[in-house]
């Protein structure tokens, strides 16, 4: 079952600021499929692409309004097409990005449902019978909507106020007006889903990243009801597409592992101190005032009780999160890549880490972007006009170039031995050579301290141990370590060395040993 997920490194592609083919400042399918060597090149087998059905784009496309087309400013169904073809012609893997919990208010299926006249779309979204319902607070309703329609109610609101809910029922139904999640209603918007799911796997893709999932069924607050529907899902699928990938944005691996995801992403918000890693009071800092031992704790806590069911996902950002380094410098991203490549599960590289473009502090919002405008600006190529990325005019492009004219580009990378693009590449060729590093092979803590320095583990294999050494702070560092780690595979910034139960770790350094 999706087997492919066991070796899978994925790159995620912002598709409006990836790579424009057509001149118009906006990146589309076509500059993406010219890409695609670059992206099978860097070691990434698997693309997750952000949103790209047709959108009012209030949300960067989060907000559809036709689940059946590709939006027209990234090319037609036949170009989708022809992408998920070159991907696989790559021995490459490619996920869309599934918005199943809201439309946009601009959807044809919305406006429908605002009729005061009955048809198929009254119920595909959460209508009250009172506009007085719009002052209560449920559980999985973010907001309500009123005085938009001639019907005399409130319409759920998911996230933006450009984003009704769409009717999956409730947990606990309260009122007459709410379907429970095991409706018939409720099932039909399960249905509609997995119409939408087979539309694009019959196309070619390969599964889904799912937007919000845990937000489907509403006075659910232990998602027990959404659980039960992603498993009717994922039952459908793994009958009917087998090899389709399922990766949920829930942020809490256990639930969703259980709900039948594949996969789940540790996330900015949520409890499993993501953000201690390289974001607030970062642990790959060289100031060396950030701690690891929370992160690991609750990395355990999801991994027992996942290991084995499948995979929680280290991204190293994403469109919604400042990037990596916006508080890390290039030697410390080094660090942090070494750690997020060496880790269980899938990796994530969100586009333009890898060569350590910035955050664009102060950037106007832009399609409902606000703060995350700053990480999703073009991607920079090269040394050719708007950085290779597009040839429109500058001030038709989607975003502006960072114009900082020292800018990373893969180019300037490519040509450094030393640059981070590089180190990023063996390491993902580690990866992909050593099965201790697979995916789903095993992991073992050896010192991760409280506030303290260096952080150690063991990937386990049958066939090899691997001990992975992090020292991210600007001294050197040691720790107890009972067992000789072996042979040092791979090192930056000096060899950790081992002595007599002790282990030594220069400044700044990372050293993977092999036994
Ligand atoms: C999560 C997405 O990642 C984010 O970009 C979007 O704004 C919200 N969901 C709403 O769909």
């Amino acid at each position: 079952m999706a087997k492919w997920l066991d070796t899978a490194i994925f790159y995620e592609i912002y598709p409006q600021s990836f790579q424009d083919s057509n001149g118009d400042g906006i990146g589309d399918f076509q500059g993406i499929i010219r890409r695609l060597d670059y992206i099978r090149d860097l070691g990434c087998n698997a693309i997750w692409m952000n949103p790209c059905f047709e959108s009012s784009f209030h949300d960067a496309g989060y907000d559809v309004t036709d689940y059946y087309q590709a939006a027209p400013r990234y090319g037609t169904n036949e170009d989708l097409k022809q992408l998920f073809d070159e991907v696989h012609r790559r021995g490459m893997h490619i996920l869309l990005d599934l918005v199943p919990g809201h439309t946009s208010v601009e959807s044809p299926w919305f406006k429908a449902s605002c009729s005061l006249e009955e048809n198929e779309y009254s119920n595909r979204y959460i209508w009250t019978n009172d506009m007085m319902w719009a002052k209560e607070k449920i559980p999985g309703i973010n907001n309500w909507l009123f005085g938009i329609s001639d019907r005399a109610s409130a319409v759920a609101v998911n996230c933006f106020s450009t984003q009704p809910a769409l009717n999956y029922g409730f947990g606990t139904v309260t009122a007459p007006w709410q379907f429970s999640a095991d409706s018939e209603e409720a099932q039909k918007g399960r249905l509609i889903l997995q119409d939408i799911m087979s539309f694009w796997l019959d196309l070619g893709c390969d599964g889904f990243r799912v937007d919000m999932a845990a937000s489907l069924v509403k006075a659910d607050p232990d998602h027990h009801y959404t659980k039960l529907l992603w498993q009717k899902v994922r039952a459908f699928l793994d009958e009917k597409y087998p090899e389709a990938a399922l990766v949920s944005e829930w942020g809490d691996p256990k639930e969703a592992l259980e709900a039948g995801f594949h996969m789940d992403f540790l996330l900015h918000n949520g409890p499993t101190h993501y953000m201690d890693l390289f974001r607030e009071t970062p642990y790959f800092s060289k100031k060396g005032d950030g701690d690891i031992s929370e992160f690991v704790k609750a990395y355990l806590e999801h991994y027992n009780r996942t290991n084995g069911k499948g995979l929680c996902c280290i991204p190293s950002s994403n469109h919604d999160m400042k990037r990596m380094h916006h508080l890390l410098d290039e030697e410390e991203m080094k660090i942090a890549f070494a750690f997020l490549l060496t880790m269980p599960g899938c990796p994530f590289i969100y586009y333009g880490d890898e060569i350590g473009m910035r955050y664009m502090d102060g950037m106007p919002s832009k399609e409902g972007g606000y703060d995350r405008t700053g990480s999703r600006t073009p991607m920079q190529w090269d040394h050719s006009a708007n950085a290779g990325f597009s040839s429109a005019a500058p001030a038709n492009l989607y975003l502006p170039i960072d114009p900082n004219e020292n800018r990373p580009t893969v180019e300037k990378q490519l040509a450094d031995p030393d640059s981070l693009l590089n180190l990023i590449k063996a390491l993902i060729r580690l990866r992909s050579e050593h099965p201790a590093l697979l995916s789903g092979s095993d992991i073992r803590f050896l010192y991760a301290e409280p506030h303290a320095f260096p952080f150690v583990y063991e990937r386990l294999h049958e066939t090899e141990t691997l001990t992975i050494i992090l020292n991210p702070s600007a001294n050197e560092a040691s720790c107890p370590l009972e067992t000789n780690p072996g042979e040092v595979i791979f090192s930056y910034s000096g060899d950790a060395k081992w002595e007599t139960g002790t282990l030594t770790v220069p400044k700044c350094s990372f050293t993977i040993c092999r036994r």
